[in-house]
């Protein structure tokens, strides 16, 4: 669980994160998406008790983040941005080692469940400095897990992991997400997407949207889109689709295909289907084409898009 409310953070002069406020509960993904420099690293650091904030307050695992830090650091698994770790340290030393600082008992089975997680199993005895980068990801990964924490904050966890390597740790992340609360920060959109339950945008140190990824999707489109096709003749389609409850302006293409919308949550898609079936049509698809999370994050973060191509 972490709890936050008001967190401003100067650096100075300088205005990191201001008037922060969130939840997470329990078996929640949060994200964290935000351009570089929008104040996501300042804010785990801060809820990991590295650091304390200018103003407000958080609390973590049921502690407070400034008064309660070492309670809080027992609880909370950390990746930060930049992992540090011992070059010359075997990986099993390493994880070894951190699992005694932080007074962990059966380190050895700990140690060798936290390689399991991330799949390192193999690479035990190499030395961390022969590892690759998204080796190294892994690692400070699993020296995240080792205590079993309850609340996980990860900062960029699939940074530098290739392709396969991304599947198996977000399918990893999800797996500990359902009994744990994760916070993750991300600039990728689509792993915010799949991956998190409630997205939180941040940009210049201020959240400007917290939603569910659909409903972000859906309440900048308004409502949801989607296009209809069938084999063959579509003629009087458009009055078929027309008839069923909740469709909105229906719109019907050259091509031969049914454009229409329904209310946000109100997904009429099952209703289409089987009228335009029950009507003796076949049907080939009925597809959404809301906005992507990225034209969303681009228009709440007023960044400038080169590609303003409407996508799935
Ligand atoms: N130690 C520091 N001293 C001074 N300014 C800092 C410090 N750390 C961060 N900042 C500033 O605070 C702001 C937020 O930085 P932060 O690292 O939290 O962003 P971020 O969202 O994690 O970015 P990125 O996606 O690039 O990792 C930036 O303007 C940054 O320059
Ligand atoms: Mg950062």
């Amino acid at each position: 669980m972490i709890k936050v409310n008001g967190l401003t953070k100067d650096y100075g002069v300088r205005r990191a994160i201001s008037n922060v406020t969130f939840d997470a509960e329990q078996g929640e993904i949060v994200g964290f998406l935000g351009p570089n420099g929008a104040g996501k690293t300042t804010t785990m650091r801060i809820l990991t008790g590295y650091m304390p904030p200018t103003e407000g307050e958080a609390i973590v695992a049921g502690y407070d983040v400034v008064s309660e830090s070492i309670e809080v650091r027992r609880r909370v698994g950390y990746l930060p941005e930049t992992v540090p770790l011992y070059t010359d340290m075997s990986v099993f030393d390493y994880l070894k080692f951190m699992a005694d600082l932080r007074h962990i008992p059966s380190v050895d089975e700990r140690v060798d469940e936290a390689l399991e997680m991330v799949g390192l199993t193999d690479r035990a005895d190499g030395f961390i400095g022969n590892l690759s980068k998204g080796m190294r990801q892994r690692v400070g990964l699993a020296q995240a897990l080792l205590h079993r924490p309850e609340v996980l904050i990860l900062d960029e966890p699939t940074i530098g992991l290739d392709p396969g390597q991304v599947v198996d740790v977000r399918k990893l992340i999800r797996e500990i997400g359902k009994e744990r609360t994760v916070l993750l920060s991300t600039h990728i959109l689509s792993e915010a997407q799949n991956m998190c339950d409630r997205v939180l945008i941040i940009n210049k140190g201020l959240i400007v949207a917290e939603d569910t990824p659909e409903n972000l999707q859906a309440r900048l489109v308004g409502a949801e889109r989607v296009i209809l096709r069938v084999r063959g003749d579509s003629d009087d389609l458009a009055k078929v689709v027309e008839k069923v409850k909740g469709v909105e302006h229906v719109d019907a293409k050259a091509d031969g295909t049914i454009e229409f919308e329904f209310a946000p949550g109100k997904d009429v898609r099952p209703e289409v289907a089987k009228t335009v079936i029950k009507e003796g049509y076949d049907l080939l698809e009925l597809r959404p084409v809301g906005l992507s999370l990225e034209e969303i994050f681009l228009e709440l973060t007023g960044t400038e898009s080169t590609d303003k191509q409407r996508s799935e």
